[in-house]
């Protein structure tokens, strides 16, 4: 039984159209990252941030998930809960390729959270015109993404799959962001082998066992096949 914890981030839908957060120009989709994800941002212009995720939730619709998400929902279809997907992205494209065993750290565009209940309804539609929460009726929704300054999602159950798991793998993320830029050291700290799956080595805080650098639907795939010869 191999158990392992597969941590993703905007490098793995890239391919599929979805731009990554730390471009070149180190913008995101034209906004400074501070103006549309802080809930300073939030509360001085709630405008402009919300118009900004309900372009970014609409978005969904015209983006597929890729061969490193399909790859990656093949491993668990073999080898079951002993996969755990972590990913940062707040896209849909893991669970649309098939992969259930999955945690949104930093929440999830196509959810809403509400500022007065804390109900996080499934959401589709926009929130700009402060639609009512279906749980209590008060017109706080927001988008249910983790904001910078606010505690991610499920940390508990990650860190308890990280310090247990035999494999670590992390792909297409720059580890810019805490915690979960430190989960691979965690991992290796309890014995854990380690791998990075990523257009360009990472800023690791300790190196990787194996770092592969190349896009995420080449290695991804081919990374999946040798963990499908040992699992199974
Ligand atoms: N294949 C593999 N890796 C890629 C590809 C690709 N096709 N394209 C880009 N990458 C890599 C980049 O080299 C970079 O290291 O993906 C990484 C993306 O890094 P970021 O844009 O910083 O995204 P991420 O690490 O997911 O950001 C973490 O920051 O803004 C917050 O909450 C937001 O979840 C996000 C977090």
């Amino acid at each position: 039984m191999t158990r392992i914890v597969v941590l993703t981030g905007a490098g793995i839908s890239a391919e599929s159209g979805v731009p990554t957060f730390r471009g070149p120009d180190g913008l995101w989709e034209g906004h400074r990252i501070e103006d549309v994800a802080t809930p300073d941002a939030y509360e001085a212009d709630p405008g402009t941030v919300l118009a900004f995720y309900d372009a970014r939730r609409r978005a969904l619709a015209s983006v597929a998930p890729n061969a490193a998400h399909r790859a990656l929902a093949r491993l668990e279809d073999a080898i079951g809960p002993e996969l755990l997907v972590v990913t940062q992205n707040v896209d849909d494209l893991h669970e649309r390729a098939g992969t259930g065993n999955l945690v949104h750290m930093h929440g999830e565009l196509r959810r809403a959270l509400c500022g007065w209940c804390g109900a996080r309804p499934a959401w589709d539609g926009d929130l700009i015109d402060r639609p009512p929460c279906p749980e209590c009726g008060e017109r706080m929704l927001r988008p249910d993404v983790v904001w910078f300054g606010e505690m991610p999602y499920d940390l508990d159950r990650i860190e308890r799959a990280v310090v247990a798991c035999d494999v670590f793998a992390s792909i297409g993320t720059s580890g810019a962001v805490y915690p979960a830029a430190a989960y691979a050291a965690l991992a290796a700290s309890f014995g854990a082998r380690t791998v990075e799956l990523n257009l360009e080595p990472s800023d690791a805080l300790v190196p990787f066992d194996d770092a592969r650098a190349g896009p995420a639907t080449e290695l991804v795939p081919a990374w999946v096949e040798e963990m499908l010869a040992v699992c199974t």
